[in-house]
Parts: C-alpha cells; sequence; structure tokens
C-alpha cells in the first residue's frame, strides 16, 4: 500500500527535488519502477492457413503465423528471456459450430500448436491458453447460446473439456477468459482429476465489456461471427470496481495461482486495487484496442511510438503489475536487451 507522505518539515529551498533528477545515474538510482523482460506474457496468434504469416491489418506489426512460423518466433522470445507466451487460435470458420465442439477436440489447432512449442522450447518457455469458446462458436460468443443467451452451466463442461485437451497438448497456464460463474473452480477440478495438479490457472478475473478488443477479435476471425453483438451479459460493466474485487476474491477462492485486470491501461485504478486487496500474482492485458491506437498514431507520427509504449507498459508496473500480456513483448524485451 502506497504511503500519504507528512508534509515535510524542511522545504523549499532546503528541499529541492529536482536534485535527484538532476543527472542520468541519480534517476536511474532513484527510479522506484522498472520494466523487464521478466515481465512480458506474448500473446500470438496462430492460424492453419496457407500463408506462413498474414498481417492483421488493425493490429500493426501482428501476424497470424502457421505453426512452423509460430516455432520460429518463439525461438527469438527464448532467446530473450521471454518467460511466457499465450497462443490464441484464428480457427477455420468451417470447423466452427454452435456448440463449439473443435474446442474439445484434442488435436486442434491450439493444442497442435502448444505441442509444437513445447516439443521445440521445452521447460524454457511457459505456454497458455485461453479457456473460452469463441474462438470455436459460429456465433462468436465465449459460452453456448440458448434462446440468444449464454448459459452458464452448461458452458462449464464444455470449458473443462478444453482446458484438459489443452493440458493434455502440453499447456502449463490455462487462462479461463470466458467470465461464466464458478469456470475457475471446475477446471481446478477437471484438471485435477485428469492428473494435471501442477498445471497453473491465470484467471481473467476482473474482465470488461470493452470496445477496445475489436482488432483481436479480426485475429481470430470472430468479429463477423458476433456480427456487432456485444458481451454485457457475461463481461463487467465498465463502470464497477467494487464488483471487480468480489470477481477477483471468487476466482482465488475457487483456486486462481495468477489473476488478472483486462484491459489495461484504462483500468489501472482496477488493477492498483486488485494488488492492493489481495497482494496475487496480478497481470495486466494492454489489449489489441489500446496496443493499435499506440502503434497507429506512432505510424502517423503523431507520437513517439516506441517511447509511448514504453511508458505505457511501466505504467502497468507502477499500478501494481506483476506483468503484461503485451503484443509488443517481442520488440520491448529486444529493447530491453539492447537486441
Ligand atoms: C476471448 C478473449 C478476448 C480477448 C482475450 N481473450 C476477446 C473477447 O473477450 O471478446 C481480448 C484480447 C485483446 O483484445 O487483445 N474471450
Amino acid at each position: 500500500m502506497a504511503r500519504t507522505p507528512e508534509i515535510p518539515a524542511a522545504r523549499f529551498p532546503t528541499t529541492r527535488m529536482r536534485r535527484n533528477r538532476r543527472d542520468d545515474w541519480n534517476r536511474r538510482l532513484v527510479a522506484e519502477h522498472r520494466l523487464s523482460v521478466d515481465d512480458l506474457i506474448w500473446p500470438v496468434f496462430v492460424h492453419d492457413g496457407k500463408a506462413a504469416r498474414e498481417p492483421v491489418s488493425s493490429l500493426p506489426g501482428v501476424d497470424r503465423l502457421s505453426i512452423d512460423e509460430l516455432v520460429r518466433d518463439v525461438d527469438e522470445a527464448v532467446a530473450l528471456g521471454i518467460p511466457l507466451v499465450a497462443v490464441f487460435p484464428a480457427v477455420d470458420a468451417a470447423l466452427k459450430d454452435e456448440d463449439a465442439s473443435e474446442a474439445a477436440n484434442p488435436d486442434n489447432l491450439a493444442c497442435r500448436a502448444v505441442t509444437a512449442v513445447k516439443a521445440a522450447h521445452g521447460d524454457a518457455v511457459g505456454v497458455m491458453c485461453d479457456v473460452a469458446l469463441d474462438p470455436f462458436t459460429s456465433h462468436g460468443h465465449d459460452g453456448l447460446l440458448r434462446g440468444g443467451y449464454v448459459v452458464n452451466d452448461e458452458t462449464l463442461e464444455v470449458l473443462c473439456r478444453q482446458a484438459v485437451v489443452q493440458a493434455r497438448a502440453g499447456c502449463d497456464v490455462i487462462a479461463p477468459s470466458d467470465m461464466m460463474d464458478g469456470r475457475v473452480g471446475a477446471i481446478r477440478e477437471a484438471l485435477d482429476a485428469d492428473g494435471f495438479a501442477h498445471v497453473r490457472i491465470m484467471a481473467y478475473a476482473a474482465k470488461y465489456a470493452s470496445a477496445l478488443y475489436g482488432p483481436f477479435r479480426d485475429a481470430v476471425g470472430s468479429a463477423p461471427n458476433l456480427a456487432g453483438g456485444d458481451k454485457k451479459t457475461y463481461q463487467m460493466d465498465p463502470g464497477n470496481t467494487d464488483e471487480a474485487l468480489r470477481e477477483v476474491a471468487l476466482d482465488i477462492a475457487e483456486g486462481a495461482d495468477m489473476v488478472m485486470v483486462k484491459p489495461g491501461i484504462f483500468y489501472l485504478d482496477v488493477l492498483r486495487r486488485v494488488k492492493d486487496a489481495f497482494g496475487m500474482p496480478t497481470f495486466a492485458y494492454q489489449v489489441s484496442g489500446e496496443y493499435a491506437m499506440l502503434k497507429g498514431a506512432g505510424e502517423r507520427g503523431w507520437v513517439d511510438g516506441d517511447r509511448v509504449m514504453a511508458e505505457a507498459l511501466l505504467a502497468f508496473k507502477r499500478a501494481g503489475a506483476d506483468g503484461i500480456l503485451t503484443y509488443a513483448a517481442l520488440e520491448t524485451a529486444r529493447r530491453l536487451t539492447g537486441d
């Protein structure tokens, strides 16, 4: 918890705050927060398309990758020391259906990608997978749709099957992003029952129904399926923060090892409250829309894109994040390591 300073006895001119800012060595010496490569989680998109690399037009610098290319890109991430990669599948539209049956296919794209990365890199890097049905549903929702409503309890069964096939494929961290009630507990039980007590759960604990997920939905191809629909009946209202604490408390009680606040930069107040309240390993997701805004302004020369990105990522650390999911992980790791 940040201390509130008392009014100091010694004031100007005895006290001069600028003394400690005078020189670079001094600024480095008194820096309170720093970003390191160890803080970075890199989300990547994988596809079965013909092109090895297919640019995502609303995410500058981000490509959908074939599994081969993914393994090659993860080579660099490992060399730079990035600890965790989050794999998101852009599933062929022909494989999507109402009930997301492909989500539980042990040979689905996400599972094949995980197995390939783990085969190439072993424990040099962790692999994380979302648990949510949106990459696999013909309607683009994260759960099963019954009479136009995303139903909770029936969805849990599919989420558990999805988590188990991902764990069997070698996934180290299961990240439920679906916002169904009770999913963390259900998934924990399903993983344990299948011999995966060591597989970690990073809960998308406080996840808001945000307008910032657009480019992600383009990248995984769920945007046309969702057809302008929203996820307000399961994701949180952007006006609420007490509710975020209740969501996080429940996920911890159900067995989450790590918690996440999402989106990032508009929700730093939530991040700070969550970190202070629970002291859990706490992560922020700099989501696709915020990445795209920073990159877009940088490309136009309206801001210095690299410096603004560095400042945004530092802001997450300052607000209490132990780490950040960012599409800029690779370029940031290069910057931090001088590569
Ligand atoms: C899937 C999921 C989404 C994101 C991560 N997992 C989209 C959504 O909930 O609609 C968004 C990530 C981003 O925008 O970068 N449930």
